[in-house]
């Protein structure tokens, strides 16, 4: 198996921030339509696309929402505040160049402080680079979410870029949909919304799918880099089987099913316990009565920054765990 780079980057790259992800929606839909037998768009915007099969009904899920910022205030300068949609780090904004969906660039900068180490999102603006708020409101106005504008890298063994988080996952989702032989089970591939801002989207699909069984791909973070916490997953390890998270603790049904199966099929991988954050997952295992549920993750370095890092190995071993997961 090898890596769709050009499939790749048109994912990573197409805007789609929380509650604005149509753009990112009419890709996704367009590469898969040929490969399913289904495909609907809920109220939330939820892209939720069935393969049928006989068997137990599963729900995998990955958000296609990115993080951003969103515009608050324009001064008479014309210089945009914002606020965050998603955690963001604001000492990681400083100098970042941003990108609103109408095209519109700017540059994150920050008022003149004493203390650069200390900068809050209060402190810093967007610059779009015009002569005043008359020139700025014809181009971004209130409400409006830019993303991160930056440049896709690839080595012979990882991916650079923002937003890895989770358009990987979708990437991942869109090659099994592709790839699978013969699907025995009910298969319920879900692009979600708003799970940035607090697994909205994987809420509302999980309702109105039922599923028996879900299965969240997301990225997760690596412990592997100067003086980082002792937890275990690292880097080029292979694919994260959680244990847990903030948001779920795995149902051990899932967790085993997916271990046996990485060990009967060779597929290189290491077991995911977070302290912080959460997936797609802790939203579908409390829906209605209660959904077994589990998670792939993706190991990645420096998430939610503009310079997000995978392992293409580790990409591969995702790929045909969840692969070997749904056949
Ligand atoms: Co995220
Ligand atoms: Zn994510």
């Amino acid at each position: 198996m090898i890596i769709d780079s050009s499939l790749l980057k048109e994912i990573v790259t197409t805007y789609g921030p929380s509650s604005r992800e149509e753009k990112i929606r009419n890709l996704i839909a367009n590469e898969i339509k040929e490969y399913v037998d289904e495909i609907k768009i809920d109220a939330l915007g939820n892209l939720i696309a069935h393969k049928k099969g006989l068997g137990k009904k599963i729900m995998i899920s990955s958000h296609m929402d990115q993080i951003g910022l969103m515009a608050i205030d324009i001064d008479e300068k014309g210089f945009i505040r914002f606020t965050n949609i998603g955690g963001i780090k604001p000492a990681l904004l400083l100098g970042q160049r941003v990108r609103f969906e109408n095209g519109t660039i700017g540059v994150v900068y920050s008022e003149k402080l004493e203390e650069d180490n200390k900068i809050k999102v209060d402190n810093l603006y967007i610059d779009i680079g015009t002569n005043g708020r008359e020139e700025t409101l014809n181009k971004v106005k209130i409400g409006d979410i830019c993303i991160f504008q930056n440049e896709f890298l690839e080595s012979d063994k990882v991916i650079i870029s923002p937003y890895l988080d989770d358009r990987i996952g979708c990437y991942i989702l869109i090659e099994t949909i592709k790839n699978v032989m013969k699907n025995s089970n009910d298969l319920y591939f879900v692009f979600s919304v708003q799970e940035e801002v607090g697994m909205r989207g994987a809420k509302t699909a999980a309702f109105s799918i039922e599923p028996d069984i879900g299965l969240a791909v997301d990225v997760t973070s690596t412990f592997d880099t100067p003086k980082s916490e002792k937890l275990n997953v690292k880097l080029f390890n292979g694919a994260a089987i959680k244990a847990m998270d903030y948001s779920l603790i795995a149902h051990k049904d899932i967790k085993d099913a997916l271990i046996e199966l990485a060990e009967a099929k060779g597929i290189k991988y290491q077991i995911e316990v977070l302290e912080h954050g959460g997936t797609d997952a802790g939203a579908i295992h409390m829906s209605k009565s209660g959904v077994k549920t589990g998670a792939i993750s993706i190991p990645c370095r420096y998430i939610h920054s503009q310079s997000e890092m995978v392992s293409k190995d580790d990409i591969i071993m995702c790929l045909e765990l969840l692969k070997a997961y749904v056949e």
